[in-house]
């Protein structure tokens, strides 16, 4: 699959997959999309000390790169779905850590190509999982349960496969009561479908360029 590496209009990268004619990110900006959905209306609404997260979609790493930048004090299980992991030569190439220290350089680079199935600990107090699986076929029962999921998937309209009822059952069976979801997509019947798995759906702002994004927290 072919994949294009592109700048955004925060001068960060992203990647653009012709065949689907899908960027992995907003065109307007990735990191500050992430920033915006995952790490402002994700991690930072989570109040325990230690969380487990399911992200979906491992692709550029960036969100795992922000959630260690942006911890602070919480220890995080980082458990990662990625069926197709990129290259050596595509994630050596990405921006994201650039205008960090060369520590976390190294951090960022080391959960590339760290094991794939089994946990590495980036450093003390974040600990990452990647697993090379397919979500619609994965079994999540033997995963911790969850605090907060970073819903990361391609647009519904270019892979809907991936937002289907039986994968958010999946998901919502796996997560603690209280626990959150987030995702960039702000479409009503995946705010329903959501809604019906156990999730209290909110739509807030989205980042710019996009009017609204999907927040829930699981029923107790
Ligand atoms: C929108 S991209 C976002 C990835 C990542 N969160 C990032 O910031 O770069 C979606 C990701 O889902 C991955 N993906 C596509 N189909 C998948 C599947 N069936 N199971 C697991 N991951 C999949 C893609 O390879 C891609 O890395």
């Amino acid at each position: 699959m072919k994949r294009i590496l592109e700048l955004t209009e925060d001068g960060s990268h992203t990647l653009y997959l012709p065949e689907m004619d899908e960027h992995f990110h907003s065109i307007h900006g990735a990191v500050q999309e992430s920033m915006h959905v995952f790490i402002n209306n994700g991690l930072n609404q989570c109040t325990q000390d230690e969380i487990h997260l399911l992200e979906v979609g491992f692709g550029t790493g960036l969100n795992a790169l922000l959630t260690l930048l942006h911890r602070e004090e919480k220890n995080i299980h980082y458990y990662s779905l990625e069926k197709y992991p990129l290259t050596g030569e595509e994630y050596s190439q990405l921006n994201y850590a650039q205008n960090y220290s060369t520590d976390i350089q190294a951090h960022f680079l080391q959960m590339h190509h760290g094991a794939w199935g089994k946990p590495i600990e980036i450093v003390p107090g974040f600990e990452l999982t990647k697993l090379n699986c397919d979500l619609r076929t994965v079994d999540l029962s033997g995963l911790p349960a969850f605090d907060l999921v970073y819903f990361d998937a391609f647009a519904p309209g270019k892979q809907a496969d991936m937002w289907t009822d039986a994968i958010f059952q999946k998901i919502s069976q796996q997560c603690k009561p209280g626990s959150i979801i987030t995702t960039y997509c702000a479409k009503g019947d995946i705010r329903r479908s959501l809604q019906e798995n156990g999730f209290a759906m909110q739509r807030l702002p989205g980042p710019p360029g996009k009017r609204e994004m999907l927040y829930g927290e699981k029923d107790h």
